[in-house]
């Protein structure tokens, strides 16, 4: 499956489609339903990160599979800024092709790590896509893994 899956830039017209992706993954992490759900506003993809091209869509026979959205930081490096797959399609390798194709954009962008701010729930995933964790931060949601894969 994995060679047939298409990685392109998402187009400002799957806005909506892609928040909709990233509502159903972001409900089946246990303990965040309640706090997704009483916080709407957190499940949105800005429209000025698709008009740049930095969110990237993962696509089989036309479906959508899951998307993932990079961001410059102020430091030069890059940052994985989502990353959210169907729940229906998990553990078949979609997240981890995500992931290695943003850090080829961010390598090719001159950054020397993708940087996240990990969901505790996705610290197995990171660690086994070559993540390290660095330290932990405060979010809005509760603690997040920092969290670096050299590139
Ligand atoms: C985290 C997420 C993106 C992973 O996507 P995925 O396509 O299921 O991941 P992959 O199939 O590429 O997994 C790669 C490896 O990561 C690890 N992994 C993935 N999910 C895991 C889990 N739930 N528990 C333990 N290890 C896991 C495994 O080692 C897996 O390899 P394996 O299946 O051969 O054992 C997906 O579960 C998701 O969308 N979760 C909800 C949203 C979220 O938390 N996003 C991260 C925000 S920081």
């Amino acid at each position: 499956m994995r060679s047939k899956i298409i990685i392109r830039a998402a187009v400002m017209a799957e806005q909506q489609a892609l928040e909709a992706v990233q509502l159903r993954a972001s409900l089946t992490n246990d303990g965040d339903r309640e706090a997704v759900l009483a916080n709407p506003d957190a499940i949105r993809i800005p429209l000025e990160q698709l008009a740049a091209g930095r969110v990237f869509v993962a696509e089989l026979n036309g479906e959508t599979l899951g998307f993932s959205a990079i961001e410059p930081r102020v430091d030069g490096q890059i940052e994985l800024d989502a990353l959210f797959v169907e729940p229906k399609i998990r553990r078949q390798g979609v997240g981890r092709l995500m992931v290695e194709y943003c850090a080829e954009v961010a390598r090719k962008q001159g950054s020397t790590a993708l940087h996240v701010i990990g969901n505790p729930h996705a610290e197995n995933f990171y660690l086994s896509c070559g993540f390290e964790q660095t330290g932990t931060i405060q979010t809005r949601f509760g603690v997040g893994l920092q969290m670096r894969k050299a590139l």
